[in-house]
């Protein structure tokens, strides 16, 4: 089954604006986002530097809209402390967390665009933030982060992905074909940019896992495929997805 894997998406989306009550058609934009992203069929997957050629990876997860829930609220930011996800705190319960991708879609504040929940969590909070400003590439999306990549990001932290830096200088990511990167790298980083962690590689900033700017991140290595991939799994942690 693996590299089959389709994920029914619920998106819960939580306004007190009416720009915050985003439309059907960006939902869709960001489904669709997400389908080219981890399909290899994004327009600039072809922009992968030859010498990562070996190890850009087609992910083979496909992404269905089964649901969209609505709810206006009074709060104008929702932090990242899991409020959105509660009813009991003015969110929305997750639907079917076990067999359904649930993504929330509100004002986070704090400059944050988005935050996931790892593979092992409670199931009651389990599934993907993303602030409307970062969601989809149409209606309010707003550049540099208006081609959906933000939603791939925090997917990938959903399916296990660490950040490609390690999240400490030279830091692991448990991933072994991508290079050892000083740090986050922001914006859109000139080719090459070389590290001086050990062994000085070029880092792999145009991956997903990375900072840098919407239009400056296009793929996900081999590697992670197989870490993600291993989440779906028998005896997985989200083996109830198959
Ligand atoms: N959790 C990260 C943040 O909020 C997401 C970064 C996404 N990057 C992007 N280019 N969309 O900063
Ligand atoms: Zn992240
Ligand atoms: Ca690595």
């Amino acid at each position: 089954n693996m590299g089959t894997i389709t994920i029914p998406v619920v998106v819960n989306v939580l306004y007190r604006t009416s720009s915050e009550n985003i439309s059907q058609s960006q939902i869709q934009s960001q489904i669709d986002a997400l389908n080219k992203d981890f399909n290899a069929a994004n327009n600039d997957f072809n922009q992968v530097p030859a010498i990562f050629s070996g190890v850009k990876a087609n992910v083979g997860v496909t992404f269905v809209l089964d649901a969209v829930k609505r709810k206006q609220t009074s709060k104008s930011s929702w932090g990242t402390r899991d409020a959105m996800k509660k009813t009991k705190r003015g969110g929305i319960n997750p639907t079917s967390p076990n067999t359904k991708l649930n993504i929330w879609v509100c004002t986070i504040g704090g400059g944050i665009l988005g935050y996931a929940q790892f593979p092992g969590g409670s199931s009651s909070t389990d599934g993907v933030v993303i602030d409307s400003r970062y969601f989809g590439t149409t209606g309010t999306a707003t550049a540099p982060f208006n081609k959906g990549r933000t939603a791939t990001h925090e997917v990938g932290h959903w399916m296990n992905l660490r950040h490609i830096w390690g999240d400490t200088n030279c830091g692991n990511d448990f991933v072994i074909d991508t290079p050892t990167h000083n740090t986050a790298n922001y914006g859109c980083p000139s080719y090459p940019h070389y590290s001086t962690c050990s062994g000085n590689p070029v880092e792999m900033t145009m991956n997903y896992m990375d900072y840098t700017d919407d239009a400056c991140m296009y793929m996900f290595s081999e590697g992670q495929k197989n870490r993600m991939l291993a989440v779906f799994a028998p005896g997985g942690p989200r083996a109830s997805f198959n």
